[in-house]
């Protein structure tokens, strides 16, 4: 292909467009509220089967939760909460069985009070991240840390751990800024099948109902304690890999939102330099992250059949580093989406309002045209389709992590170019230890990386070894945990015995929904009740459903084999071996 038919694809990804189709809804039922398929954002859970509910629930009220979660208890139903998007990854949503029901949160999404003298805000618990911090940047107040997308609700983040980046004050988490909350819960039959249970701060309970994944009941509201709206600057600043480990133990002490984010095919680190500035300072900068923009839809398919021919076996490493190089410094010429007036980027610092800079996603934000524009991943279109690896390992231990790693990067560096998808390279975010017992035990470093996925099951990925091996080592070797709402299905395996409060949790769950009918498959295999998160099939593992342990797990006829991992050898990964020669 020409290099000028790539310049165009890339560039015209980074334009900002108006108008754009808002994405799918995530419950389609077939008949009214009845018969229901449940999906999430990308339309494909991580083991591609579909999820099937017998009826959806849109409450407009607290009332209506009770109404709906009473109503499944004393059918004995089981019942899982959808909210507007759905953009968790794993089988998060699914009820399970076939006679389950959805509370679907879409229309729990106003603002209950705004507390300005105390600084609290009480939102309905489907509000989208987007109107939360618009509603407080209203009343003149900030929420310090949140998702870097906005198309996520508040009860969503909260029950999967969402972050940012910081580990200053209460750290990268969203929930450790919750300081009430209203849920409401199974009940005995004389107390009308369901109650409101409402915690306030210091309420042992809450550190059970922050990151519930769902499994205790319907959060109607959450209260947030907040901050007086501030200004932050920011500055990227790129530097080569040599001290790359040395850095990551410190940066995020050094910058209240500090992040960074790896391009190791390149050997190059992005800081993120973002600090709270004086509000007097000058600038309305705006954060326009191009991956979470509106994007025509033409593009998002010519740029998805530009990844789709540099995955062929025949593509080369070269043409998959071009491609890379050029992405990278299309994204660096437009400031990675920053503009210093929300307009036009002409360089860094970026100075502008909390609500401006901590998060975007425009391309949830627009009218119906036809899907000729929207969000890169909508599976209407046929776009990007990705795996979202995203895992914590202990701070403590993130130096010698990152240096394994590297040493894996340097032994074939150009198969980084077609590991790991450069639209984000490897994110790394900060998030502070936490009182919840299913959020993080320690302070910790988070990992984020973006792999492609073939939408034909069981087809491998060029250079698959690569992101195999730094999950395995993440996981196996420095006791990480997977983020709650990312993942292919293999990481959760073993996950919820690094958690040495998961024995208080599962209490307040036996007490709150002594029949388990907020449990479903997928929560009771997290959580060590029944099940592993595994599946053993044929090409599992080139699936992430499995670790692989025999040839068959992977691809033998494509010339893919189960083989230890180069730097970890106790991983065990898909490995192309062209000559098909078994050893
Ligand atoms: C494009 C994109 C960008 C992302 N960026 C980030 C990021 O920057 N940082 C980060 O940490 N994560 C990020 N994520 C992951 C995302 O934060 C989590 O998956 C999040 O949980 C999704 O929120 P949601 O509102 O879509 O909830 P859903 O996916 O719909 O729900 C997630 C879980 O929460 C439960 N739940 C939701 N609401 C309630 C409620 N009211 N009561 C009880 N249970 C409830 C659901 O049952 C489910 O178990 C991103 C995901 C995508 C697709
Ligand atoms: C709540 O959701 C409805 C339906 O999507 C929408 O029309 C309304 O504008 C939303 N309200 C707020 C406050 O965001
Ligand atoms: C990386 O940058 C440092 C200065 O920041 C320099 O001393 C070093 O030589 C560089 N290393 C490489 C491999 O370019
Ligand atoms: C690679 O193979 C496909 C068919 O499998 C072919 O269409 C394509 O042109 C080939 N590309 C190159 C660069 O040879």
């Amino acid at each position: 292909m020409g290099s000028n038919f790539v310049l165009a694809v890339l560039f015209l990804l980074l334009i900002p467009m108006a108008g754009c189709s808002p994405p799918a809804e995530p419950v389609i039922c077939t008949q009214g509220t009845s018969d229901c398929t449940v999906t999430n954002t990308y339309g494909s859970f991580p083991d591609r089967t579909l999820c099937h509910a017998a009826t959806v629930m849109y409450p407009r009220t607290e009332e209506e939760v009770i109404a709906a979660v009473a109503a499944a208890v004393s059918a004995k139903r089981k019942l899982r909460v959808a909210t507007k998007h759905s953009h968790g990854i794993p089988k998060l949503a699914c009820p399970g069985g076939h006679d389950g029901a959805i509370v679907s949160t879409a229309l729990l999404n106003r603002t209950v009070s705004v507390d300005a003298a105390n600084r609290l805000m009480t939102v309905e618990s489907g509000m989208l991240l987007r109107d939360v911090i618009q509603a407080a940047a209203a009343a003149g107040l900030s929420l310090s840390q949140s998702p870097y997308f906005y198309g996520l609700t508040i009860g969503g983040m909260m029950s999967t751990g969402a972050h940012g980046s910081s580990l200053w004050g209460k750290g990268g988490a969203v929930h450790e800024y919750i300081v009430g909350m209203r849920i409401v819960t199974p009940a005995l039959e004389s107390e009308g099948f369901a109650i409101v249970r409402e915690l306030a701060a210091g309420d042992p309970d809450m550190d059970a109902a922050k990151v519930s994944i769902g499994v205790l009941g319907v959060v109607t509201q959450i209260t947030l304690a907040l901050q007086p709206l501030f200004k932050r600057s920011v500055t990227l600043l790129k530097r080569n890999d040599s001290d790359f480990p040395e850095q990551i133990a410190t940066w995020g002490r050094l910058h209240e939102f500090g992040d960074m984010t790896w391009v190791p095919a390149l050997g190059e680190v992005v800081y993120r330099e973002d600090d709270r500035v004086d509000v007097s300072t000058p600038g309305n900068g705006l954060n326009g992250q191009p991956l979470f923009r509106s994007t025509p839809t033409r593009e998002a398919i010519e740029a998805r059949a530009l990844e789709e021919r540099l995955q062929q076996t025949n593509a080369t490493d070269v043409a998959r580093c071009e491609a890379l190089r050029r992405q990278v410094a299309e994204a660096e010429r437009v400031g990675n989406g920053f503009t210093n007036d929300g307009i036009a980027f002409t360089g860094f610092p970026v100075v502008g309002f909390q609500h401006r800079i901590q998060t975007s996603g425009g391309c949830i934000d627009s009218p119906e045209d036809g899907l000729a524009s929207s969000c890169v991943w909508d599976p209407r279109i046929r776009g990007t389709f990705y795996y979202n690896a995203g895992f914590s390992v202990p701070l403590s231990k993130a130096s010698a992590f990152v240096a394994e790693m590297q040493q894996l990067r340097d032994l074939n560096p150009d198969a980084f170019c077609a590991a790991v998808d450069p639209r984000v390279g490897l994110l790394i975010r900060y998030v502070k230890a936490s009182s919840a017992y299913l959020g993080k035990p320690v302070d910790s470093v988070v990992f984020d990386i973006l792999y492609y996925r073939s939408r034909i099951d069981g087809t491998p990925r060029a250079h698959a070894d690569v992101v195999d091996e730094l999950e395995q080592l993440a996981f196996r070797k420095y006791s990480g945990l997977p983020h709650w709402g990312k993942n292919r299905e293999f990481a959760f395996d073993g996950a919820i015995a690094k958690y040495p409060n998961v024995g208080k949790f599962l209490k307040v769950k036996g007490r709150y929904d002594p029949d388990g009918l907020f449990s479903s498959e997928w929560t009771d295999k997290v959580l060590g009740i029944s099940g592993n998160p595994t599946t053993i099939e044929k090409r599992c593992a080139i699936e992430g459903l499995c670790v692989c342990s025999e040839d068959w797990h992977c691809a033998p006829e494509q010339g893919y084999f189960c083989r230890p991992g180069k730097v970890y050898p106790e991983a065990r990964v898909c490995s192309f071996q062209p000559t098909g020669h078994r050893d």
